[in-house]
């Protein structure tokens, strides 16, 4: 008999994951830490803000930490000093786990920096293997503990990173089995002192990454669920965070604290459905919108989604169609209730963009001229290597 792995649908994921409650984390870093030295990475301003930087310093004791300050939007020139720092900390110890607290790129800098236990230099690692697309899976590295402060980027139990080059106006991802971290530690009151801006931008960066897992070629049952209940929870909970924030208004603290754990929740589904499919089309497309006119990456990979969606609607299969109608089930039948016609999936999201997110879905605000640009960027990003993931792409380039 012969045998076949055609058709067979796989879901993987190893990272440990800790739910502590509001402001339990310490206690969970400690214990993931364990008897090792902890390389702690985190952002900036981290030191000057005191609370989170003190307590991380009175938890883990100035003789196991060594602190690393991660830029704001880290640049693989930056990576270079930073990779022989991390290096000469790690080099012949086995005794040492990064501890990295921030969003998403201070983890993906961790990430790549965990790659400073292995003999090969940063050069080589770069050049041969980021740039050259290679996965990075035996190298040996660093174990990485991921305590993300916003809810979005899914990097805690992602095995890739994002690599910008701001000079060449290029961005990598880099990606393999070395890259997994080894425990994610999530409590939503990291991110209770997130500007606005910052929150409503992670969240609209689950919400593409759910939408991104359902309409690809690497779909499976497990990452559909998670999708799914990713989805549901940005579009319940984002307008709430926003119209709660004490600093704009708000006064219904409970409503607040339930819906920042709701989109944290968000976010780790999100995050773990697509660590086995990828991203695909929106960010493909992001990318491009993210360097030449600067706009933050959750605004630049959520704008499109109600134009991909339409896109995926009008030609996909029926089964991500039943996915898309669970999704905005709830809006449909407020509609029906109140005796309105109900409206198609992509009017609702480009609603929610629009008036409860409060970003724009208009191309002129992303440097795009008008839809036959768009459909230009289209075309280039499904020749990108997550442009291939879209469930429609085969059929798109003929
Ligand atoms: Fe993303």
């Amino acid at each position: 008999m012969r045998l076949s792995s055609a058709g067979v649908k796989r879901f993987y994921n190893p990272v440990r994951l800790n739910f502590t409650e509001w402001g339990n984390w310490e206690t969970s870093i400690l214990e993931a830490v364990g008897n090792r030295k902890a390389l702690l990475m985190t952002y900036p301003q981290a030191e000057a803000s005191g609370g989170l930087f003190s307590n991380l310093r009175a938890v883990l004791g100035d003789d196991k930490m060594l602190w690393v300050a991660c830029p704001e939007l880290p640049d693989v020139n930056e990576h270079r000093g930073m990779h022989r720092r991390v290096r000469n900390f790690v080099r012949d110890r086995d005794d040492i786990v990064i501890v990295a607290v921030g969003g998403g790129s201070v983890i993906d800098l961790a990430k790549v920096m965990s790659l400073a236990r292995s003999q090969v230099d940063f050069e080589d690692i770069f050049t041969e293997r980021i740039a050259a697309g290679k996965h990075i899976d035996r190298l040996s590295h660093v174990p990485v503990v991921a305590v993300p402060t916003t809810a979005g980027t899914g990097s805690e139990v992602t095995p890739w990173a994002a690599v910008w080059d701001t000079q060449s106006k290029k961005k990598w991802s880099v990606q393999g089995r070395s890259l997994w971290p080894e425990r994610a530690i999530l409590d939503p009151s990291l991110s209770a002192s997130c500007p606005r801006e910052v929150t409503r931008n992670s969240a609209l960066d689950a919400l593409s990454h759910s939408f991104e897992a359902i309409w690809n070629v690497n779909h499976n049952p497990v990452s559909d669920v998670l999708a799914v209940a990713a989805a549901k929870g940005v579009l319940r909970h984002l307008p709430t965070v926003i119209a709660q924030d004490p600093r704009d208004g708000g006064d219904d603290e409970k409503a607040l604290l339930l819906a920042r754990t709701g989109l944290s929740v968000a976010s780790l589904r999100a995050g773990l459905a697509f660590s086995n499919t990828e991203t695909a089309l929106a960010h493909a497309i992001s990318y491009r919108i993210t360097i030449e006119q600067g706009v933050k990456h959750g605004a630049a990979c959520s704008f499109s989604l109600p134009r991909v969606l339409r896109l995926a609607l009008e030609q996909a299969d029926p089964t991500r169609d039943a996915l898309f109608q669970e999704i905005f089930s709830d809006f449909m039948t407020a509609d029906k209730l109140a005796g309105r016609r109900p409206r198609e999936p992509y009017e609702y999201l480009e609603h929610f963009l629009n008036e409860d997110a409060g970003v724009s879905t208009a191309l002129e605000d992303y440097g795009i001229s008008g839809e036959v640009e768009f459909q230009e960027r289209i075309r280039q990003a499904l020749w990108h290597r997550r442009g291939r993931n879209f469930l429609l792409a085969a059929h798109l380039k003929r």
